[in-house]
């Protein structure tokens, strides 16, 4: 099946979302009274992961057909679409769950747009709490109605966003999530997460990337469960960054995607777990990555694995050669813990947690690839972009520093309601400025980790290069806007504050810790 290229899409395609998602609405209400704690609908009685396939196993090849997301395409410069934030019970191909979902699924729709459109976003709150809208790494306004995550939309209400894409906005792979601080992290593992396509002259006919079958892959992991308690973390799963049980593309356990041999999968990765870090592998196939967060590459650069921290995206090639099955694989990941800041606390032993370790130890096949037809020669473009060069030199350098504090007492793990994340020794405060940059400047900045666990550290608005490689995600020839900053260590990226002025935020993409306060504010200001 095709990605959606080509895909009429209109003004009903809303509408038939819109209506699924009443319906399930009220489900969902109902369902959230559900009498089972987080515990026992952790344990999946289905051993659901176990569809998508056991470490080292051959692909399963019986998983859900692999789906795209719904798809919302601009037309003539504009694109509108009704967002509604709303519980729902969504399938998973292997059971359904409890969701928190835009428009009734997960992932939400994919908005497709390109440089210059006006993209107008009506978001309805049928949650029990605040919710809000980013746009994650459009280099849009943060101001006003536009990509401004200081607006709140209380419960029962709506607000509408408009984003104006500037011309020579980069293409490629973004995403859109709730940001209401707080409240994000349960969120997003709910489900409410949909991937922006920006198109640009590479993906048009004749462009350097036409001729690939192209894919919108929202990598999220849910938990198991059929009430809203499925949603609820401990402190511990909170301060160790929340991961569930049910590693997902496109909302689906382990779907079988089926391709032609003799042609180039393109497919665009989106991390949208709230804390999962995956390291990925296509077994006996390398990836040709052509982007990043921001814009194309230069040239494709092969690799045998991937790696995609919260927030990050990827836009990789892959040859379908040879007929047959082959797994795309999560391997595990060591995101730190919280080492010597306390011992001993278990999460529940439902995934993540355990000893007061991060990551889940678990390996999983996200997807199978099953390709049909002869053995086929495979050309995969080289050549792609031609993306902004770095700027040669800064015009500042600063210095910030994520940190981590527990409560006075340290043994009291997760009951002290006093453990700290912090940017520069302080903790969110909206009201406050905490850092001032001209605009039409370029600053170096120096990110240092002080804790015995990554973060990935995510800036709003103002695309950055990393500089040097300090760091272990691999490839990052391109613009960025997520990048890890790995446990006890640090990463320089450079800033370009080239255009757009206004107030925003830069914070920790493993969301529990944002929403415990390792956020910031900026304001870049003309002049
Ligand atoms: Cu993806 Cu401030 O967020
Ligand atoms: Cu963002
Ligand atoms: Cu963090």
């Amino acid at each position: 099946m095709g990605d959606g290229t080509g895909l009429p899409t209109d003004r009903r395609t809303v509408l038939r979302g819109l209506g699924a998602s009443v319906a399930l609405g009220g489900l969902g209400a109902v369902g959230a009274l559900g009498p089972l704690s987080a515990c026992s609908t952790g344990s999946t009685p289905d051993g659901a992961p176990g569809a998508g396939g056991t470490a080292g196993g051959a692909p399963s090849g019986s998983g859900p057909v692999f789906a795209p997301p719904a798809e919302l395409r601009s037309v003539d410069g504009r694109l509108e679409v009704d967002l509604v934030a709303v519980p729902a019970t969504v399938t998973t191909g292997v059971g359904e769950r409890y969701a928190l979902t835009y428009n009734g699924s997960v992932p939400g729709p994919t908005l497709r747009i390109r440089p210059g459109d006006d993209l107008v976003v009506t978001l309805e709150n049928r949650l029990d709490q605040p919710t809000n809208l980013h746009t994650h790494g459009l280099h849009v306004s943060p101001d006003g109605d536009s990509d401004n995550i200081f607006v709140m939309v209380a419960p029962g209400e709506r607000h509408t966003y408009r984003y104006a894409i500037p011309a020579d906005h980069p293409g490629g792979t973004f995403w859109y999530h709730p940001h209401h601080h707080g409240d994000v992290a349960r969120q997003l593992f709910g489900g409410m997460a949909g991937a922006i396509v920006v198109e640009d002259a590479d993906d048009a006919p004749g462009g350097a990337l036409a001729g690939t079958v192209e894919r919108v892959l929202v990598l999220a992991d849910p938990r198991a469960g059929d009430s809203a308690a499925a949603l609820d973390a401990t402190m511990m799963q909170k301060m160790l960054g929340r991961e569930g049980d049910l590693p997902t593309v496109n909302g689906l356990v382990g779907p079988v995607l089926t391709a032609r041999t003799g042609t180039v999968e393109r497919w665009r990765l989106v991390n949208a777990s709230p804390s999962r870090f995956y390291r990925l592998t296509l077994d006996g196939h390398p990836f040709h990555v052509v982007a990043a967060d921001h814009g194309r590459f230069a040239e494709a650069v092969r690799t045998d694995e991937i790696r995609l921290v919260p927030g990050e995206r990827l836009e990789v090639l892959v040859a379908v050669d040879t007929p047959g099955d082959v797994a795309l694989r999560a391997h595990p990941v060591d995101r730190g813990g919280m080492g010597g800041m306390g011992s001993g606390g278990r999460g529940g032993g439902m995934g993540n947690g355990a000893g007061g370790v991060a990551s889940t130890a678990v390996e999983s096949v996200l997807l199978t690839l099953r390709s049909e037809g002869e053995v086929a020669a495979v050309a995969v473009p080289t050549v792609i972009g031609s993306p902004t060069p770095l700027p040669t030199a800064a015009d500042a350098t600063r210095e910030l520093v994520l940190s981590m504090a527990m409560g006075p007492g340290g043994g009291g793990m997760g009951g002290g309601g006093s453990e700290r994340f912090m940017i520069d020794g302080r903790t969110f405060d909206g009201a406050r400025t905490d850092i001032t940059v001209r605009l039409g400047t370029v600053e170096d900045w120096t990110i240092r980790n002080t804790s015995p666990m990554d973060h990935p550290f995510h800036l709003h608005v103002w695309p950055f290069r990393v500089l040097g490689d300090g760091t272990d995600a691999g490839v990052s020839p391109g613009w960025k806007d997520t990048v890890n900053v790995p446990a006890n260590g640090a990463v320089t990226v450079r800033v370009a504050f080239a255009d757009i002025p206004g107030r925003a935020v830069y914070h920790c993409h493993i969301l529990d810790h944002e929403d415990l306060g390792m956020m910031a504010t900026i304001e870049v200001r003309p002049g």
